[in-house]
């Protein structure tokens, strides 16, 4: 009866039945066609580190696939080369209230030299640093580790890995300010690092990443301090700083001649004058501004952009005379646009 229950066990988004049976599947085939032995394809270096890892989880029951008489290719949560038959995928993610993980991230993991792609997401009670065996995965891609109560800071040691694409880091207890040192990860298309504890500016540096730079996703923290004028020279498609502790002037982040789509700098203290800014016309559909200091009036600019979905400017209490009239701005509620002084519709006409 113990079989079945493990046949149940949720993991990495399909059950244990659903694998065995395309496993089956497969080797009702392959017998068929070639009747020969099945030969394990695991690389044994490989399968003994993942056992060691699994070992230093203390053995979770999430992990009850990783069972020793099996080919590791078959295994849950980890994907092996076609060729090679080295793993190049760890990922485990709870989708069960009983997936649970505790304890450091295993040291063993850095010894999974082909690793392209580490993730942990929705583990509580996962906790310490990101682990500093890490720093050996040269091949890593991506590192995804989220919904987790891993703390400290993050590591320079990621700005060694040049392969890495993504760092996702949300939903933690990260502190400590961004290393400088990511702006040298040439291939890096999105950090994100949204809902941490990270404090201190947004380096200087991140103004030299590869043109158009990654998409930065930064918010629920508590950095501080300006935008770096650097930045203007970046042009990913995506940076949402919202809901920090920065300030001053972000009009770097604009301009008629960037293809960036999600602007969000809402719940800040920026200040600068909106009046005199650009706008990508064609690519901009998310602006959200609201909650700082941010004064001048609405450029007409504005009514030229030709997707906007989403835009709001309330709670900036020097913004001030007519809504310009025309394009999207109408089909924004007076929520997108109170506690200003704007007036005009969808706002009550202005006087005078
Ligand atoms: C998960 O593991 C932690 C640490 O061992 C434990 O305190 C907690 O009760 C466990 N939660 C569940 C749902 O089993
Ligand atoms: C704009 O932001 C304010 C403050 O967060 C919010 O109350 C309002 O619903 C938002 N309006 C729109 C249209 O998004």
């Amino acid at each position: 009866m113990s079989g079945m229950v493990a046949l149940e066990l949720p993991s990495c988004g399909f059950t244990l039945l659903s694998k065995m049976r395309s496993v089956l599947m497969v080797l009702g085939l392959c017998v068929l066609v070639f009747p020969v032995a099945f030969s394990e394809r695991c690389h044994p270096h490989d399968k003994k580190v993942l056992l060691q890892f699994k070992k230093e989880l203390n053995n979770p029951y999430f992990l009850a696939s990783w069972n020793p008489e099996e080919d590791c290719c078959t295994w849950y949560c980890v994907e092996c080369d076609d060729k090679t038959h080295r793993i190049y995928d760890v990922f485990l993610v709870s989708s069960y209230p009983d997936t649970n993980l505790s304890g450091q991230i295993p040291p063993s993991v850095g010894d999974l030299p082909y690793l392209e792609s580490l993730t942990f997401h929705k583990f509580p009670n996962l906790v310490g640093p990101i682990q500093p065996t890490i720093a050996k995965l040269t091949k890593l891609k991506s590192l995804l580790i989220t919904n987790t109560g891993i703390s400290g800071p993050i590591p320079d040691f990621l700005a060694q890995l040049k392969n890495l694409e993504l760092i996702k880091l949300s939903f933690n207890s990260l502190s400590g300010s961004i290393p400088s040192s990511l702006s040298q990860l040439p291939n890096l298309e999105s950090l994100q690092l949204d809902r941490n504890k990270l404090t201190g500016p947004i380096p200087g540096s991140f103004g030299s990443f590869k043109k158009p730079g990654p998409d930065l996703i930064l918010s629920h923290n508590q950095l501080s301090g300006p935008i770096p004028a650097s930045l203007g020279n970046l042009d990913p498609d995506r940076l949402d700083f919202s809901r920090n502790k920065l300030e001053g002037d972000a009009s770097v982040l604009f301009g008629s001649k960037k293809k960036i789509q999600v602007l969000d700098l809402s719940r800040n203290m920026f200040s600068f004058d909106l009046s005199r800014l650009t706008f990508p016309k064609e690519s901009l559909i998310w602006l959200d501004l609201n909650h700082n200091k941010i004064y001048g009036s609405i450029p007409v600019a504005l009514t030229k952009v030709e997707n906007l979905q989403q835009f709001n400017v309330s709670y900036n209490p020097q913004l001030k005379g007519q809504i310009p009239q025309g394009g999207q701005l109408q089909r924004f509620d007076q929520y997108a646009y109170f506690h200003t002084k704007l007036c005009g519709s969808p706002l009550p006409p202005c006087t005078k």
